[in-house]
């Protein structure tokens, strides 16, 4: 594991038991932009990197119960939350890191990654790995900060400095051009606040 990711590991496993009750105001408006973009057709499989507890995969298959979701996160402690909420048979939990996705080429429709993106330590070798789990002309949400945003911006420089697990914010237009260098074409953007703080970006892509 890359330091980075050890790094990310611990501090989740550490959160894993208070996240959901400390993060509600922020999940709920997050992760709401994906559930209401969602443009599934039913059946599709959607893997949800660094799913954390699980939240939009039972958000996702309440609106779409045949969906077939895969949450994948190296935190095993944020997995067993996942797990203990989520019963359905059509969602199956995977610990692993982004830059390393244990699943064969072009195995999904859609894949998407909230709120995580910051944490990952080579941002376009995580991309490159989603690109080869998605299928050609499958669909890519990103939902992450945005250094658009002053308060974000101001945020992330502190969190460089105090956080071990935190890596980096972008821009949309400088997110946008690395996910353009890994093989997506973007056809959506959107930047929008969750709560006074925090200045996030919703990136809706196509792998080429
Ligand atoms: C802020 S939580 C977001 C959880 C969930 N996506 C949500 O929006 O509620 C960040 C998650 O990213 C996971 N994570 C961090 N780095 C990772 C990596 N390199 N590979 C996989 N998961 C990672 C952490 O374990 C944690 O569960």
């Amino acid at each position: 594991m890359l330091p980075g990711v050890e790094a990310a590991c611990q501090e989740y496993n550490k959160l894993a038991s208070t996240y959901d009750r400390k993060w509600r105001a922020y999940i709920d408006a997050t992760l709401r932009a994906i559930v209401e973009g969602g443009q599934f057709q039913g059946q599709e499989r959607v893997l949800d990197i660094a799913c954390g507890t699980g939240e939009l995969e039972r958000r996702l298959l309440s609106h779409w119960p045949n969906l077939f979701m895969v949450g994948v996160d190296v935190s095993r402690k944020m997995l067993d939350r996942a797990a203990a909420k989520n019963q359905s048979s059509r969602v199956a939990w995977v610990q692993a890191e982004v830059a390393r996705l244990p699943f064969p080429d072009q195995s999904f429709d859609h894949a998407i990654c909230a709120n995580s993106f910051h944490y990952f330590p080579s941002p376009a070798q995580s991309l490159h790995e989603i690109r080869r789990i998605v299928r050609p002309a499958g669909q890519f949400v990103l939902v992450d900060w945005c250094d658009d945003y002053l308060s974000c911006k101001l945020c992330s420089l502190w969190l460089r400095l105090t956080e071990p697990a935190f890596c980096a914010t972008y821009t949309l237009r400088s997110c946008q051009s690395l996910l353009e260098q890994s093989g997506f074409t973007v056809i959506h953007t959107d930047r929008f606040r969750a709560g006074w703080l925090w200045g996030m970006m919703q990136i809706v892509c196509r792998r080429n």
